[in-house]
């Protein structure tokens, strides 16, 4: 049979950013063609009805195989990542390719295209991680990178092995502006973090918990301000990434009210954790939620939604950062239980990302085309892979996922496909779960059964300059 379609999704409702309408989607050669009624016979044909077709999410925030400090490995690499990913409704991913000290760029992302390739079953752009912004870097590496298709890099405020200076920060930022790339920046203040550190072990304080206290709110807020300032001074865009509550949110709608572009990115664990996660004074397991900035406290839980809903966050990614928790490369370094400070930082969430933010849908907290925005159009756009990826369009490619928005699951670490041994979200109920994914017209996931496609599959996505969305 000859037929226009490799594919046809039937009676598909369709909800983008800005519309939801019912048709028919035609796909051909990985691409949408056809928005329609009543298209013609496929060689293939899905059946969506009483589901949602959204497009596939992107996750614009994660940390897959990245070279960690001697001892320590994330637990999953571009195979288990971008599987994990595509069960939980994510079709792109962009992870950091990031440059030590010392380091060359070119060669940090050399480096990861040999991870990713032939491992990764979706498709993958990547953010840089600029950690050493030499003269050759900022005059010569990072204008030849962002025209070759890697448009977006994070700096860090905190660490020692990744921390710039306020004048190095003003070089990258300068770079990005006469480039038109986005300089994401991590903003927790170090030379605070370091000192309350101190403090802390001197008193015998060593536990989990003690992560959270030596990292404050007014340490992410200041540094949120310093970095607002420095971009202002330079006059570009940048972002500010895993946003954790009410501190920097003030700071970053002080800014937005000011005019000034500076857009804002927040992930799970703000919604549904809280320092309370980080365990108490004796017992380990809080390792599981050590991450920065840390969890705060319910209120702060509230105003993370409350702006995710104004407006004033224009991302919504994972962080998704992966450590198994019984693991000497991982929680436990060297197989011990250390001071709060060796705890390797990050968490895993990769696949519950979209359900956890589509439960917020279901309780009437959020609209689905704000969910839309958050979690596809507006990394699409700003990370520069707009309209290829971020909407079902014709000429789109077919990244679309059927959501049962009325399933009703329970969150386990056995049914997730990350390789990491826990979930922080384990036993918590959600509304509303994807359940056919499909990259390119192909289906990877049906009726929630990973189908396990050729790992390599996925595609390196060259990068165009940033869209800057309104604020
Ligand atoms: O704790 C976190 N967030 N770990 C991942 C690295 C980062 O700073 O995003
Ligand atoms: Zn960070
Ligand atoms: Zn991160």
């Amino acid at each position: 049979m000859t037929t226009m379609y490799d594919l046809v999704i039937r009676n598909a409702d369709v909800v983008t950013a800005s519309e939801r309408f019912s048709c028919d989607i035609g796909v051909k050669d990985g691409i949408v063609v056809a928005l329609g009624r009543h298209l013609d016979a496929a060689r293939r044909e899905l059946d969506a009805t009483g589901l949602l077709a959204l497009p596939g999410g992107i996750d614009a925030h994660c940390h897959l195989d990245q070279p960690m400090p001697d001892g320590l490995k994330m637990a999953d690499d571009f195979h288990t990542g971008t599987r994990a990913a595509v069960c939980g409704g994510t079709t792109t991913v962009i992870p950091f390719a990031a440059q030590a000290k010392g380091q060359s760029l070119k060669s940090a992302v050399d480096d990861y295209h040999r991870r990713a390739n032939g491992r990764a079953v979706t498709d993958y752009a990547f953010h840089l991680i600029v950690s050493d912004p030499t003269p050759e870097v900022l005059e010569r590496e990072l204008p030849e990178l962002i025209a070759a298709g890697y448009t977006s890099f994070k700096i860090y405020m905190t660490y020692d092995d990744l921390k710039l200076s306020d004048r190095e920060i003003l070089e990258v930022m300068d770079v990005a502006r006469r480039n038109e790339a986005l300089v994401m920046v991590h903003a927790e203040n170090s030379d605070c973090i370091a000192w309350l550190t101190d403090k802390l072990t001197e008193a015998g304080k060593h536990a989990p918990k003690y992560h959270a206290v030596s990292r404050p709110g007014v340490i992410e807020r200041e540094a949120t301000h310093r970095a607002i300032a420095l971009s202002e001074l330079v006059d570009v865009p940048i972002l500010i990434v895993h946003v954790s509550g009410e501190d920097a949110i003030e700071q970053i709608e002080w800014a937005q009210r000011r005019g000034l572009n500076i857009y804002a990115e927040t992930c799970p664990q703000y919604l549904y954790l809280s320092a309370a996660d980080l365990g108490h004074e004796d017992g380990y397991h809080g390792a599981k939620c050590v991450c920065s900035p840390p969890p705060r406290d319910a209120s702060s839980q509230k105003a993370v939604w409350s702006a995710l809903k104004r407006g004033v966050f224009s991302v919504f990614s994972s962080d998704h950062a992966p450590f198994s928790y019984d693991d000497p490369q991982g929680k436990k370094p060297g197989g011990k239980e250390v001071s709060f400070e060796h705890i390797p930082n990050g968490i895993p969430g990769i696949e519950t990302r979209l359900p956890l933010l589509f439960d917020g849908v279901s309780r009437g907290t959020l609209s689905l085309n704000k969910f839309v925005e958050l979690t596809s159009l507006n990394p699409a756009k700003l990370y520069g892979l707009y309209p290829r990826k971020g909407t079902i369009a014709i000429g789109a490619d077919a990244d679309i996922v059927l959501w049962d928005p009325r399933k009703q699951v329970t969150i386990h670490n056995d049914a997730l496909h990350h390789n990491v041994d826990y979930t922080p979200y384990e036993g918590r109920s959600v509304q509303g779960w994807p359940q056919h994914c499909l990259s390119r017209g192909e289906l990877l996931v049906e009726s929630g059964r990973y189908l396990g496609p050729e790992a390599g599959r996925g595609r390196f996505l060259a990068a165009g300059k940033p869209q800057f969305v309104d604020l």
